[in-house]
């Protein structure tokens, strides 16, 4: 089978990694590596290990085009793309956002290309550091079958767990990521920020968390939500709850309005029979 060529336009920290891996397995023959900043587009090039730096313009040909510039831009990328007369009736044009779906890439697909959208649940920090863990990554897939049918084999074969998503639902999907992800560093931060107003130094406030969190992640898995939820909610400890809400909301308007709603949140895996409503902390009635 003669090895395709993937142009990659966008070789920030996820487009270099993917580009990296597929190189060294040997499934693509890298080809055109397009960016705004020529010395970036370069170090990516040093880093891939292979691919011509070079404008969008002056871009060859290439059965498989992956779009990884900021989601902002894919469309606008997509629309250069089809007008360009790059990319031919039958290649594969890709990105990997997590919240857009494949039809962010419709102008590729009305020149006769199929499009998909392929989102790896990982955080591309340090791209060298994210290539030698990515193996067992899980991916959401979606977009036309002839496209998930050209990148399922890149995608197996560099360790990826591949897993099917609707377009229709990835804002949630991605919602998902961003809640478990980001959002948990947010809450990490929140909780610093906490014990630092309960004079607690902060090395010594993250030594106490950590093990807490990590504790919190593992019941989880083993009991799941529900069973894995202690402390004042849990209890109905409604008092605690309106108190501890007042203090944190005066540390911090934002810490007290997430403390309060995500007791509501917590409020749902109560056990029934504690005897606290919504209101209790502060929530409307639904
Ligand atoms: N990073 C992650 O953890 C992660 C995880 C999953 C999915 N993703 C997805 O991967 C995609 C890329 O994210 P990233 O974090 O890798 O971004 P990034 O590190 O900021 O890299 C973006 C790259 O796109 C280039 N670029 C920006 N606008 C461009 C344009 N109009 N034309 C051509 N190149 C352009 C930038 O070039 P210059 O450097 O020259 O400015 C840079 O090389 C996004 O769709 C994102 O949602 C990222």
């Amino acid at each position: 089978m003669v090895t395709p060529t993937l142009n990659l336009i966008g070789p920030g920290r996820l487009g270099r990694s993917l580009a990296r891996l597929w190189h060294d397995g040997g499934c693509v023959r890298v080809g055109a590596i397009a960016g705004r900043n020529p010395a970036h587009t370069r170090a990516a090039r040093d880093f891939i290990g292979g691919g011509r730096p070079c404008s969008a313009a002056s871009m060859s040909p290439a059965e498989l085009w992956l779009i990884a510039t900021p989601d902002d831009s894919i469309a606008e990328v997509a629309t250069m793309l089809a007008a360009s007369g790059l990319v031919r009736p039958g290649d594969c044009v890709f990105h990997c956002s997590g919240a857009l779906g494949s039809t962010a890439l419709a102008p590729a697909r009305a020149i006769g290309a199929v499009i998909a959208s392929v989102h790896p649940l990982k955080s591309f920090v340090d791209p060298a550091a994210a290539i030698a863990d990515f193996a067992g990554t899980f991916c959401a897939c979606e977009g036309d079958p002839a496209a998930l049918q050209h990148l399922a084999p890149l995608f197996d074969t560099i360790g990826a767990r591949r897993f099917a998503v609707s377009a229709e639902h990835k804002l949630l999907y991605h919602a998902a990521a961003v809640l478990a992800c980001n959002h948990l560093v947010s809450l990490m931060e929140a909780a610093l920020r906490c014990m630092e107003g309960a004079g607690v130094e902060r090395g010594t406030a993250w030594a106490a968390l950590q093990p807490l969190v990590a504790g919190t992640l593992n019941n989880i898995d083993r009991v799941g939500t529900r069973a894995a939820l202690t402390g004042p909610v849990a209890r109905g400890d409604g008092q605690t709850i309106r108190s501890e809400i007042a203090a944190t909301g005066a540390l911090d308007s934002d810490i007290g309005d997430a403390y309060r709603v995500l007791s509501l949140l917590a409020l749902e895996l109560a056990p029934e029979g504690n005897g606290l409503t919504r209101g209790d902390i502060g929530g409307p009635d639904r």
